[in-house]
């Protein structure tokens, strides 16, 4: 009997598969069908701050003085009571752990609702920070700095572990992360995805592209799951981004992920593609001689003396081979 077991940001975990925060997440009922399709964990759809501003800039430009403050406070409570409501319904359907997630891009100040969150009874909170920084003025590196502000302020209102979903957009990964681990992150999360954007040349106009991610999403996952395994040893990570099948997954483990947060192959091919991936993985291990994960768990990643340079490789050398040369 091959052990799938596996530990998350503190969490023990019956297997490496969790669903990760999208629409698929948005409800009770759905986070059971996950459940029972054999899914580890969930971790809901995010609580979206930029969501909420916008919709209190749409109420400022219709309500009079007066009802702004009532309005402000309605929208943000109404939201948040939302939210927790998906919580406890989770937690009441679901016997796997239960990950809440909430988007902060600029200010942490109404994250004091990570701890109603909490109590809610959510086993942990995922921290969506991801932006795109646009702004001329703003300080190099603030957007880095802000991660690790954000994650000291949460900390001092939740006790549940608190694990942080990066972006592809944010530099050197390898110091920030040894500072999040240092402020007491649980885990990281490699990478959040962005909506994408594209052009219509006919209709000269802005569009956005495709939502769902790809297979070949997964080739900078494995990279940074492995560079970061190999420095900061100590922090858990989830590898997310182009896990379509069971290949993948044992890839992602091989670098040093505890476990990968999988949504676009869930939509591209449904619950089923969950049993695969882990009937895989059991076949994988059985073949290579693995009782259990920690086994194999980070074999490959960039540790000294284990080929660190190919995890580093950027260029196209001349020796480099192309299928047509
Ligand atoms: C339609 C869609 C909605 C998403 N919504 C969220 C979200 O609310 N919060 C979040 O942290 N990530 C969100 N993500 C990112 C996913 O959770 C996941 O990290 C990312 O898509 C990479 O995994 P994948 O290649 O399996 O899709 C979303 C992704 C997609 C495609």
């Amino acid at each position: 009997m091959r052990e799938l077991q596996t530990s998350f940001a503190g969490l023990t975990l019956k297997n490496p598969f969790i669903v990760s925060s999208c629409s698929l997440t948005n409800s009770a009922e759905k986070n059971k069908k996950w459940e029972d399709a054999g899914a580890a964990a969930v971790v809901l759809k995010s609580l979206f701050e930029e969501e909420i501003e916008a919709e209190l800039v749409h109420a400022q430009q219709d309500a009079h003085a007066e009802e702004l403050d009532y309005l402000k406070t309605y929208y943000r409570a109404h939201r948040l009571e939302n939210y927790l409501q998906l919580i406890k319904e989770s937690k009441q359907l679901c016997s796997i752990p239960v990950i809440a997630s909430i988007n902060c891009y600029r200010r942490a100040d109404w994250l004091q609702f990570a701890r109603h969150i909490e109590e809610a009874g959510a086993d942990a909170l995922e921290l969506n920070i991801m932006s795109i920084r646009s702004e001329a003025d703003e300080v190099y590196g603030s957007y880095e700095q802000l991660h690790i502000d954000i994650l000291k302020q949460v900390k001092t209102v939740v006790n549940i572990p608190v694990i942080i979903k990066l972006g592809r957009n944010l530099t050197n990964y390898i110091p920030l992360v040894d500072q999040l681990y240092a402020n007491g992150a649980a885990a990281v999360v490699l990478f959040n995805r962005m909506a994408t954007f594209d052009i219509d040349i006919e209709k000269l106009a802005c569009t956005q592209g495709n939502a769902l991610g790809q297979s070949n999403d997964l080739s900078e996952v494995l990279r940074w799951t492995g560079l970061i395994a190999g420095q900061v040893p100590k922090l858990n990570i989830a590898a997310s981004g182009g896990i379509s099948e069971g290949a993948s997954l044992v890839k992602a483990l091989l670098a040093g992920a505890s476990v990968v947060e999988v949504c676009s192959a869930l939509y591209w091919n449904g619950a089923g593609c969950i049993e695969d991936m882990l009937t895989f993985l059991k076949e994988w291990m059985e073949r290579h001689g693995y009782e259990s994960i920690p086994q194999f768990q980070g074999l490959l990643n960039a540790r000294e003396g284990n080929t660190p340079k190919m995890f580093e490789r950027t260029q196209f050398f001349s020796n480099y081979s192309l299928r047509n040369d």
